[in-house]
């Protein structure tokens, strides 16, 4: 099957997106912790990491850290040591802002910076974690290289991403729901694994949330059209229409399997 296309969308552009109203919207339909199923998929994406049995001294980066809902939670359900990198300024201030005070504060640190190009030292980190938003790195295969690099040996990559599902949008289709999304690259569910394989990752273990990712969309189309007077009043009526359309398109395109989201844990040998 042909290459899936990728599109022109700069780090900027993503970044402009979560400094403003974007970036509220999805918090709005998701909650502070930005992806899909909130912290019970945060949960479960951390017993399969192990960060049940982590010590005190675990450092675990989180890439694309965003507010920082996943950061806190992780701190203080598992008692380990997070670093938060998100390419916004207007994010970093937010996670830190709300982090202050918290009784972990001290176990979480900010910074701001690109995924491609780690602001941190070679082998620093016994994990590296991501929830859905390594869609907006359109290097997957430079991402995952500058991960390695900063895990330790025998460190755990544990992320989930939305991707390609394994029917084939039209053209049309496939360029509206990347230009709603601001997307500049989605993989598929194999494609992430070969991307890992290629450079030496020991996959453990993938998962198909297909399923999972059609019902969420239901949830979030309902919660959109539940706070259509309310997004009017606070962002004006054509950023409403706007994420209806896209929110509908994604949720028709979700049901028709194609696109949809998986889980990934990897081991650096
Ligand atoms: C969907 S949000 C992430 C949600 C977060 N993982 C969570 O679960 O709460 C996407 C975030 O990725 C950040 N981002 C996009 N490209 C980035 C890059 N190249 N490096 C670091 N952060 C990036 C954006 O600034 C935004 O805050």
């Amino acid at each position: 099957m042909a290459e899936h296309k990728r599109y022109d969308f700069s780090v900027n552009d993503v970044s402009e997106v979560y400094a403003g109203p974007g970036g509220k919207l999805w918090e709005l339909l998701m909650g502070e912790q930005i992806h899909v199923g909130g912290p019970e998929q945060t949960d479960i994406l951390a017993i399969k990491a192990g960060l049940d049995r982590a010590r005190d001294d675990f450092f675990l980066l989180d890439i694309c850290s965003a507010l920082g809902g996943p950061a806190r939670h992780l701190a203080e359900v598992y008692g380990i040591n997070v670093v938060g990198l998100d390419i916004t300024p207007e994010m970093v201030s937010e996670a830190k802002k709300r982090t202050i005070g918290k009784p972990y504060e001290s176990k979480i640190e900010y910074r701001i910076g690109s995924g491609l190009d780690i602001p941190a030292h070679s082998n620093s980190f016994d994990c590296v974690w991501g929830q859905d938003a390594w869609c907006y790195i359109r290097d997957k295969a430079r991402l995952i290289e500058e991960i390695w690099r900063v895990l330790k040996p025998r460190g755990i990559l544990a992320f989930t991403d939305w991707i390609w599902g394994p029917v084939r949008a039209p053209e049309e289709e496939s360029d509206f729901l990347m230009e709603f999304m601001v997307f500049p690259d989605l993989q598929t569910l194999d494609g992430y694994s070969k991307v890992m394989e290629n450079l030496g990752y020991k996959i453990v273990e993938t998962q198909d949330l297909q399923e999972d990712f059609a019902k969420h969309m239901d949830k979030y189309a309902e919660t959109l059209q539940k706070a259509k007077s309310d997004i009017e009043a606070g962002f004006g009526p054509e950023l409403y229409l706007a994420a209806e359309e896209g929110v509908l398109a994604w949720q028709k395109a979700a049901h028709e399997k194609k696109v949809g989201r998986g889980l990934w844990i990897a081991k650096k040998p």
